[in-house]
């Protein structure tokens, strides 16, 4: 295959689970957000929203209610065993996250171009980045959730999707296996 900066960017980005303290700089939350601008959207309607999250205490919150709901919901002694054997953060300790939405009305398919576009400029500048998709059981289906949520001052009538974690990395993991079987030529 041919290799060149875009596509060994792509090859070898991966999703980053823990994070270095340092916050990002403003160049780079510019560089990430100003490419992800410029992803396609249909006739150019831009459907798509981000809230750019730096505030430690907010993050912490998030984190602190998150586990705590986890732990009390939680099906057995295990799964409790299993959640406090990790770090307890929501968003692995990245010092930025990018909470990511979209119109209600109109559907989420822009947002995963603007989404990707971040994550792979975020990459190819040095940064890790990981989705967090599984937090929107509590973040969209509790009331407390819902708390957390207006207050990411998203516009009237957009729906958050997910959230994208953004700082250095402190890991460097492996690829997983990917499978070209749902490629059909
Ligand atoms: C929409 C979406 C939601 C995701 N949610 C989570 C999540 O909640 N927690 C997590 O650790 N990883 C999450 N991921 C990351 C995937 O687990 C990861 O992309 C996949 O395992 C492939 O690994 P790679 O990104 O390192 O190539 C999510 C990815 C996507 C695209």
């Amino acid at each position: 295959m041919i290799l060149n900066e875009v596509t060994k960017t792509i090859l070898e980005r991966r999703s980053i689970r823990a994070y270095k303290p340092e916050q990002i700089s403003e160049e780079e939350l510019e560089t990430v957000l100003e490419c992800g601008v410029n992803a396609p959207s249909g006739a150019n309607r831009q459907q798509w929203f981000v809230s750019v999250m730096q505030d430690k205490a907010f993050l912490e919150e998030i984190s602190e209610k998150l586990y705590a709901w986890r732990i009390a919901n939680a099906a057995s002694e295990e799964e409790i065993a299993r959640i406090n054997s990790r770090p307890r953060s929501a968003h692995f300790g990245a010092p930025t996250v990018l909470w990511c939405a979209y119109p209600a009305a109109d559907g989420p398919a822009n947002l995963g171009f603007l989404a990707e576009n971040m994550v792979l400029t975020a990459a190819s500048i040095g940064l890790g980045t990981c989705f967090l998709g599984g937090i929107m059981a509590y973040l969209k289906g509790t009331e407390e959730g819902k708390e957390l949520v207006s207050r990411m001052k998203l516009p009237e009538g957009y729906e958050l999707a997910y959230g994208l974690t953004l700082g250095y990395p402190a890991e460097s993991p492996e690829a997983k296996p990917r499978e070209k079987k749902w490629i059909r030529i």
